[in-house]
Formats: C-alpha cells, structure tokens, sequence
C-alpha cells in the first residue's frame, strides 16, 4: 500500500487559486491535528530523476537522497498530497512523513507548505502564492532542506512552522 492518508476534513484535487490543484479544507482544522501521512515508494535521487516529470511532481523528500514517490501513474493519484507552496504556509512537517496544521484552518481554505524548506531541489519556480510576504522565486536551497527539518522537529516537539511539501 503505497497510497497518501488525507483527513477526512479535506479534499485533495481541488481547482487552487495558487496553481493547478491543491488541497483544501471541508471543514474546520485546529492547529496541531495531523492532516495528511505522506505514502509512496522510498526512491533514491537518482531512481527519482530516472522517472517521468509528471511522476517526480509526486514526491517528497524524506532524507539526503531519499524520497517518497510514486512509481507508476496508476499509483499517481493516491501518492499525491496536492499541497501547493506559499510563502504564508499554513502546514508544516512534524516529522518526514507527517504533515500537521500550524494555526487553526477554516473550511474552504487551501492547505500549503513552505517547499523551500523540505527539499535540496534544485530548480527554481516563480511563486503565484498571492501572500502579502511572497518571496517571488521559491528554490530548494532557500530554506534549509529535510535534514534541518528533521532535526527541527525533534529537538522542538512541535511542528516545524516554516516548513513544505507535495
Ligand atoms: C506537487 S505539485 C502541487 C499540485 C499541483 N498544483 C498540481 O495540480 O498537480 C507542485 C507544482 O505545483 C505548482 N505550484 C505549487 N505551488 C505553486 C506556487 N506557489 N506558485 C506557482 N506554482 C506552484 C508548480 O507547478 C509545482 O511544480
Ligand atoms: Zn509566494
């Protein structure tokens, strides 16, 4: 079983107005819930880059060459969390696969990430967030990657509040 778990209190594949889907809120979300457990197939870097661009759209990368994708486009759908980026992000990583709110979410609401700060990515992408804060250009190396990430969540606890993902 390699499928993505969303919360019953979101709905992934929405139309987004930040870019293509997204993941948004059907009901209310309270800072601290869990709201999705990132699935698919630990692959290395460079397994991933041996796949179709459409197919690396669903990864996540959980350590130094490590990732979580799907493998197939049969599988694509279930793998992907759908969470666009913005540089207000409104989830965060609480370990490499959790993904938890960091404040109260309402219904109707898209659900984000900060990619910069969960991925050694190395290209770069013009950012459509619309926050007020919008850094413009949003890279992997901007923030500080999974390692840091990792070591954020362990040593705080809680949720890293700056963090991204898929
Ligand atoms: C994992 S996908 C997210 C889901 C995507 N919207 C979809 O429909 O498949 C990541 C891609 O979404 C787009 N994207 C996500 N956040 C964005 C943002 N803030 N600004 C511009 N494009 C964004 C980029 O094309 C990025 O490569
Ligand atoms: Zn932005």
């Amino acid at each position: 079983m390699v499928a993505t778990w969303i919360t019953p209190k979101a709905v992934k594949g929405r139309d987004s107005a930040i870019a293509g889907r997204g993941l948004v809120a059907t009901e209310a979300i309270a800072q601290g819930e869990v709201v999705a457990v990132k699935g698919g197939h630990i692959v290395t870097t460079e397994d991933l880059r041996s796949l179709s661009e459409h197919l690396q759209n669903s990864d996540v990368q959980i350590a130094d060459h490590r990732h979580l994708a799907a493998r197939t486009e049969d599988e694509y759908e279930s793998v992907m969390l759908f969470l666009n980026h913005s540089c207000e992000p409104n989830v965060g990583f609480g370990g490499n696969v959790l993904l938890v709110a960091m404040r109260d979410i309402e219904s109707g609401e898209e659900l984000t990430t900060d990619y910069a700060m969960f991925d050694d990515y190395d290209r770069s992408m013009e950012c459509c967030c619309g926050r007020p804060a919008c850094r413009g250009r949003i890279d992997g190396r901007t923030g500080s990657g999974p390692t840091s990430r990792r070591s954020t969540a362990a040593t705080s606890g809680s949720p890293d509040t700056s963090v991204g993902g898929f």
